[in-house]
């Protein structure tokens, strides 16, 4: 080589680079199916059918690969994570083989004393998003923010640097508008929502790293230099449109927080609505700047549609791709890119490499990355704070469309034997790397990550319990006052100062309407907003839910540990859910299960309709009429369920009776003496009003379920139901069961009565990971 580490800044980092589905061999080790799965194995979109099922095998050999890149001298080994390998499905289950696998990785880098340098995303998306319209689809930005917590959750601690995406133009416009990559669209609108999404996921992305304490985060972008074909203002203007779209649409995005005017011209009909309200995401501030570069195009106009544009063949000598080699190029885009993105930010060179046939003296490797390390030591003296340089790549691999034909490794494979030799360039390289270090350190600051924490309330009109939630788990409760407005928020604030970070997620629970992010909380009698709870906290994503909603998840992840089995089958299947509350009022919730998740809809609970079931509850019923008349149902007998169903409601019912029983309107009674009395049966009132509430309770849940026929199972929880087991018996199940001719359909459903304790932070918490999951 012409150069030696010497010639280069102290710290100047030398890496390689590599990707993992060009290597690891993705049929193995459980990873789920992507769309460059099913792109490979669609006729005409790769040569020869090629795919990266066993690649480089390097999911077996990287021990062995990875003494390669130590022997090498490389300080940093560029490596990305495949989603679908520790998500098979993209979000949801876990492939714990996958994540074992990245996390033996990191472990063998750092025991040789490299730098594992992370890419999150390098282009194979699971196929299950992929259905979902993938990177089409706003929600994207979500699953990716999830993908990156799983993955960094495990690893991050032993990153040295991690980047969310590799080559946004790649993900988006090759692949969506020139349809050379998965998913292989031709479509204009695909394409300008893909370009934005991406760089949403890529901010999502680190904001969800930040939150996890790391640092070290940046974003590779590919460049390829736009050349007008000829002297013309129309080559000029097409040139430097290309430009924009390659280079400054998405460079813009991340550090200017705006588009390039001529390319947002052409793609505006197109964008997803209100982009603009984006870029604060978009643009979260990274710590240094990646750029791939491999060649330059000459452009010119056509008669096309827009952009109106082609490539025409160039001068140059070009490599095994076809591509034209520019150094010159190189040192022109470090210089623009401090001067117009990144001023003092570190800027590295995350890829550069080229194909060659030549498979042992491949001096025209070591010709090309002489010549670029040249441009890079142009920049240098021009005073662009470049860190560092990668080359593309260690081996010999699956080079995406063009298949195993176009070798860039400085290893040779054999992919028959999957014998690996290293190439002349490869023992240059490792010439000029050796007997120099750099003094760096090899991952993330120790201590510095930390756990992400969820926080759930559960909001009563005296107390309020907090829960802290680690890996989905509760991990400790705190019991507070909950007082007026400022006190609430103080408990929240001082749980998060306790902790020492902010949750990454809050979510209240409480009695009450929700409307427009606020919870009016009506034994508490207060409103709390969304708003409030995020200046309290810090937390990046709040919600307030009603107690309906909380019940009903509650039911979420139960399993037949925690419940009682009334009838039916012993482990409650999934599927859509009914829950039947009776706490302070009648909370009904249903967890709707569609699409492979639970969902659920807000409602009022207590407002059924209730008519006496025998000819002595008509007296009952009349005399209710007197201690409770506001809530009969006209001049009939019905009235509303929770004045009976309910912690608040059975001394009504209780009064009712002992009015019916001739006795007069005594004070009423709470009702947990009631219930004290019927248990023991001393009181012949008590025992009635007990009996009338279980058959009732039961006839409506019954009445419920014939209604929404909720496969996954009918559920009573809540704490009356948690205090006095002894209540739903036999006459509760017969009360559910006696549906005239629906009687049959009403013993086949499943019925449970729920043992979680903590039923409504179960319930928040479970809320929470199917908010976040989004
Ligand atoms: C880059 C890709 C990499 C490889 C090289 C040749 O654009 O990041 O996967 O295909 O090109």
């Amino acid at each position: 080589m012409k150069y030696n580490r010497t010639d280069f800044p102290k710290d100047f980092l030398f890496g390689v680079a590599t990707s993992a589905y060009q290597i690891e061999g993705h049929a193995q080790g459980g990873a789920g199916q992507t769309h460059w799965d099913t792109f490979a194995r669609t006729p005409g979109n790769v040569v020869r059918n090629e795919n990266g099922d066993l690649a480089c095998d390097h999911l077996n050999r990287f021990p062995q690969d990875l003494d390669l890149v130590r022997d090498g001298g490389f300080d940093c080994y560029r490596f990305s994570t495949s989603w679908a390998r520790v998500l098979p499905e993209g979000r949801g289950q876990v492939n714990e083989a996958g994540l074992d696998y990245y996390d033996r990785l990191a472990d063998a880098l750092l025991e040789r004393g490299i730098r594992p340098c992370a890419t999150l995303y390098h282009w194979e998306l699971p196929s299950f998003l992929a259905d979902l319209g993938g990177w089409r689809n706003r929600d994207i930005a979500g699953w990716f923010a999830d993908f990156t917590e799983v993955i960094m959750g495990r690893i991050g601690d032993r990153m040295y640097s991690v980047a969310p995406i590799n080559e946004p133009w790649c993900v988006s416009w090759l692949s969506h508008f020139e349809g050379h990559h998965a998913p292989g669209l031709r479509d204009i609108r695909a394409t300008a929502r893909a370009m934005h999404h991406v760089l949403l996921a890529h901010g999502s992305a680190i904001d969800a790293m930040r939150g996890l304490g790391m640092s070290n985060l940046g974003a590779v972008f590919n460049l390829e230099w736009a050349e007008p074909a000829d002297d013309s203002p129309e080559a000029r203007r097409a040139a430097d449109l290309y430009d924009g779209i390659y280079n400054r649409f998405f460079l813009g995005g991340v550090f200017n927080k705006a588009y390039p005017d001529n390319v947002r011209e052409g793609l505006e009909p197109y964008l997803p609505a209100g982009w603009q309200d984006d870029f604060d995401i978009i643009g979260t501030p990274v710590d240094w700047c990646g750029l791939n570069y491999y060649t330059r195009k000459l452009i010119a106009p056509s008669e096309t549609t827009w952009p109106s544009l082609q490539e025409i063949a160039g001068p140059l000598p070009k490599t095994q791709m076809g591509w034209e080699i520019e150094p010159a190029a190189l040192t022109r885009f470090l210089t623009r890119t401090k001067q117009d993105y990144t001023g003092d930010l570190p800027i590295l060179v995350t890829e550069n490499g080229m194909a060659s046939p030549e498979r042992q003296q491949d001096s025209d490797r070591i010709d090309y990355l002489n010549q670029h390390l040249s441009a890079v030591q142009d920049a240098l003296a021009q005073g662009v704070p470049i860190k560092g340089y990668f080359i593309w790549s260690l081996l010999d691999n699956y080079e995406w469309a063009l298949g195993y034909e176009k070798r860039f490794g400085l290893v040779d494979v054999d992919f028959q034997t999957m014998e690996r030799t290293p190439k002349a360039s490869y023992t240059a390289v490792q010439k000029a790397l050796t007997g120099g270090t750099v003094s760096l350190p090899l991952a993330q600051p120790a201590g510095a990550m930390h756990d992400h924490w969820n926080l759930v309330a559960d909001i009563g009109g005296t107390n309020t319990r907090l829960g802290v939630i680690t890996n989905g788990e509760l991990t400790d409760l705190h019991k507070y006052p909950t007082g007026k407005l400022p006190e609430l928020l103080e408990a929240f604030h001082s749980l998060r100062d306790e902790i020492g970070t902010d949750p990454r997620a809050v979510v209240a629970a409480g009695a009450g309407p929700v409307r427009n992010g606020t919870i009016r909380l009506t034994n508490a009698q207060l409103d709390l907003s969304e708003d409030d709870i995020a200046q309290a906290t810090g937390a990046r994503h709040t919600f307030v839910i009603n107690d309906f909603t909380a019940a009903a998840w509650s039911v979420a992840e139960i399993s037949h540990d925690n419940v009682e089995v009334l009838q039916g089958a012993k482990h409650p299947p999934t599927g859509t859910r009914l829950v039947v509350g009776p706490g302070t009022g009648l909370g009904v919730g249903s967890l709707l299960y569609s699409n492979g998740r639970y969902h659920t809809v807000s409602g009022e609970g207590g407002h059924i309709g209730l008519s006496p079931r025998s000819q002595d509850e008509v007296e009952i019923f009349n005399a209710a009429r007197l201690v409770a008349p506001e809530c009969f149902f006209d001049d009939t007998l019905t009235l509303e369920a929770e004045m009976f169903l309910s912690g608040t409601g059975l001394p009504i019912l209780y009064q009712a009776i002992e009015l019916a029983g001739g006795r007069a309107k005594a004070e009423p009674r709470t009702a947990r003496d009631i219930l004290q009395d019927a248990r023991d049966g001393t009181d012949a009132h008590a025992v009635k009003a007990a009996h009338m509430f279980t058959t009732h309770l039961g006839a409506v849940m019954g009445d419920l379920a014939i209604v929404m026929m909720p496969a996954g199972g009918v559920f009573l929880v809540g704490g009356v139901a948690e205090k006095n087991r002894w209540l739903f018996k036999d006459a509760f199940r017969d009360a559910f069961n006696a549906g005239g001719r629906f009687s049959e359909l009403r013993r086949s459903m499943n019925l449970y009565v729920s043992e979680q304790d903590e039923f409504g932070i179960v319930g928040a918490n479970n809320f929470c990971k199917n908010a976040l999951r989004r």
